[in-house]
């Protein structure tokens, strides 16, 4: 078992991750970190399984670290180890990237290594010059390349590789797999591109649904028809918070405009309320499960929300209106919310530290099950998950006079 973790995250969420650890893991000791990239020193005694849960909001994905290969010089490397750095089992240095994906198996010698997952660090922060974190074409040839060269090919799972005949280098894998997810249970190894020539490696066993993707980033293609990227963030927190929202559920959505996250809602066949004074577009609007309150969330009659049980909410305001918007409904007498879906935006990165108490908060209105992470689709902004499990509905208590 190796000594050190890895995390990727959102590039400026750093400084969220080292709190969160530091909070939730103190005896873990940062080693390194880039933006986007860190790796923690772990205690000698660690009783961390191949699936832990890091229980990390920030970290897109983690593992167990095996250090890194570099196609440094012999000199760079030998200055960074003075320096500090790296000190990492399993170095290796290559100049080409034949020669890396050689190093990456020789550090992993001896894992039973099932599936392989391969992502750059995020190039910017999300949203920076139209910047979205994605599994690169880079990524999709180190893999292949690592594909190729696996000591132990019999072990990969198959599901998406295919064997081919190539009229130039003869039999070979076709990578069909690079973006495919694992399945639960499955032993994945990480490649982690830092830059061209700096590879980190690791591993991890796949379990949570983050963990079973690459880099925990759902390939989730925008269909033509959406009228925003909203519903990239609706269908990733739908597919991660697995809350059970069945067919035909009612649901209201606050900041609803223009409506691409109401169209995830809608083609899962469920009733959408939809609460922003803002346009929809026509193409939500005139759908027949859709209707339409322009209004702001306080403006809205409580009995409108009496037959709604799901509620979710993207509002562009700082977490504390939006979740004093929530408990304003949630807390009312006549309304039982079964479960929430909410995106809490951070104007600032330092509002991270918040997030805590954001969650003491939610459970304190009566949802036992509630867990946040920073989507892959998210921006600067995290997606909270809450259930009341088992479901209890307030009493009824007849009409208001
Ligand atoms: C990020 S956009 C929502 C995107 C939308 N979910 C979609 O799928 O296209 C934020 C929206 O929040 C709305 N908003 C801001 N404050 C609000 C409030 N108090 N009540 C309802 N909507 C609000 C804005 O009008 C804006 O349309």
């Amino acid at each position: 078992m190796s000594d050190f973790i890895f995390v990727t995250c959102q590039i400026g969420a750093e400084g969220a991750v080292k709190g969160e650890l530091a909070r939730r893991w103190p005896a873990f000791r940062l080693a390194f970190s880039r933006p986007g990239f860190l790796t923690f020193k772990l205690p000698s005694i660690h009783r961390l399984a191949e699936d832990f849960d890091l229980e990390s909001v920030f970290a897109r994905a983690y593992g167990f670290s095996l250090g890194k290969v570099t196609g440094k010089t012999p000199e760079k490397i030998a200055a960074d180890l003075r320096a500090g750095a790296g000190r990492f089992s399993g170095q290796y240095f290559g100049q080409t990237p034949e020669e890396l994906a050689a190093g990456v198996w020789k550090a992993a010698e001896g894992r039973p290594v099932q599936r392989i997952h391969v992502w750059q660090k995020d190039a910017r922060a999300a949203g920076d010059r139209g910047f979205e974190p994605s599994l690169s074409e880079e990524a999709s040839n180190v893999h292949r390349l690592l594909v190729e060269a696996c000591p132990h090919p019999e072990n990969l799972v198959r599901g998406g590789v295919a064997r081919a005949s190539c009229p130039c280098s003869g039999q070979h894998w076709r990578d069909a797999s690079a973006t495919q997810a694992a399945r639960a249970g499955e032993s994945v190894l990480d490649c982690v591109l830092l830059t061209p020539d700096q590879w980190w490696i690791g591993y991890h066993r796949a379990n949570s649904i983050p963990s079973l993707y690459p880099g925990g980033m759902m390939s989730l293609e925008l269909p033509l028809e959406a009228v925003s990227r909203a519903w990239l963030k609706m269908e990733e927190a739908l597919r991660w918070s697995r809350l059970p929202i069945p067919r035909g559920a009612r649901v209201a959505e606050i900041g609803s405009a223009p409506g691409g996250a109401s169209q995830a809602l809608l083609a899962r066949g469920m009733w959408v309320t939809g609460i922003d004074p803002a346009e929809m577009d026509p193409a939500v609007l005139n759908h027949p499960c859709f209707t339409h309150i322009r209004r702001r969330s306080t403006q809205v009659r409580r009995r409108e929300f009496q037959k709604i049980r799901w509620l979710t909410a993207d509002m562009n305001v700082a977490p504390k209106y939006t979740l004093d918007a929530i408990e304003a409904i949630v807390a009312h007498p006549r309304v039982s919310i079964r479960g929430l879906l909410l995106t809490l935006k951070l104007t600032r990165w330092d509002l991270a530290e918040q997030l805590p108490d954001h969650l003491d908060r939610i459970r304190s209105w009566g949802f036992n099950v509630v867990r946040a992470r920073q989507l892959h689709h998210n921006g600067r902004e995290v997606c909270v998950a809450a259930l009341q499990q088992p479901f209890h509905r307030k009493p009824f208590l007849g009409q208001r006079r």
